[in-house]
């Protein structure tokens, strides 16, 4: 099994604010990025990371990640999430036999987490995804937001990374869908490929927000 991990960290970060690229963003003194790389290679079952990088950031995420030596190459990223991942599978050795996409913004996710996403392909599933539960009840709304819809919350989930693949089946949704997506699985779903679900963790939150930020550095103290 060849374990590689594909970590897009080309967004702007608008949301956050903070003038640079959300992944260069420092938590406790390291960038979000550092915490992001060090903890699926902490997993210890994955052999290397390809970051997808904002083109006028490619140098300064390489440098700051030069503590992984090999074990992490960095690419220029495209205009969207889908294309960031798209490049940086490409730039995956021919060989991959497990494919991992995890944001650079899920930076505090626990070992424990890849691991078990990796075993799960491993023991046979072509793809799986971390799942929580949904707390607040979702609403969805037309245009002018007027409630259309109430989806029964119990059958919704909350969607996390790092989502896990069997290279092949990945390679094969990226080839035949170029439309953009929040979800590499969602790909899959339309490939007709099962997408199985195993337990989250609230640590593998997305960090969108000063919000979100002022949490992780909690978490981390
Ligand atoms: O914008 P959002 O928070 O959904 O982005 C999720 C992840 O996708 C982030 O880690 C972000 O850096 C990455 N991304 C990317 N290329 C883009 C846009 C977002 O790699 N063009």
């Amino acid at each position: 099994m060849s374990v590689v991990a594909l970590v897009p960290a080309a967004g702007r970060g608008e949301r956050l604010g903070a003038g640079v690229p959300k992944a260069l963003v420092s938590v406790r003194g390291e960038p979000l990025l550092v915490h992001a790389v060090r903890g699926l290679l902490a997993a210890g079952c994955v052999h290397s990371v390809v970051v997808a990088a904002p083109v006028s950031d490619v140098d300064t995420m390489t440098r700051v990640l030069a503590f992984a030596g090999s074990h992490a190459r960095v690419v220029p990223g495209g205009s969207s999430r889908t294309q960031s991942v798209r490049l940086a599978l490409g730039a995956a050795p021919p060989d991959t036999t497990v494919v991992l996409v995890h944001d650079a913004a899920r930076a505090f996710t626990p070992a424990e987490l890849v691991k078990a996403v990796v075993a799960r392909v491993d023991g046979g599933a072509d793809a799986v995804i971390p799942v929580l539960p949904v707390a607040d009840t979702i609403k969805r709304v037309d245009a002018a937001g007027r409630v259309a819809a109430t989806p029964d919350r119990a059958d919704l989930r909350v969607v996390q990374t790092p989502q896990g693949f069997r290279a092949e089946v990945l390679r094969r949704a990226y080839d035949a869908y170029p439309d953009a997506t929040t979800d590499d699985a969602g790909l899959v779903e339309r490939l007709g490929v099962p997408v199985d679900t195993i337990p989250g963790h609230p640590y593998a939150m997305k960090i969108t927000t000063p919000f979100d930020l002022a949490v992780a550095e909690a978490i981390l103290r």
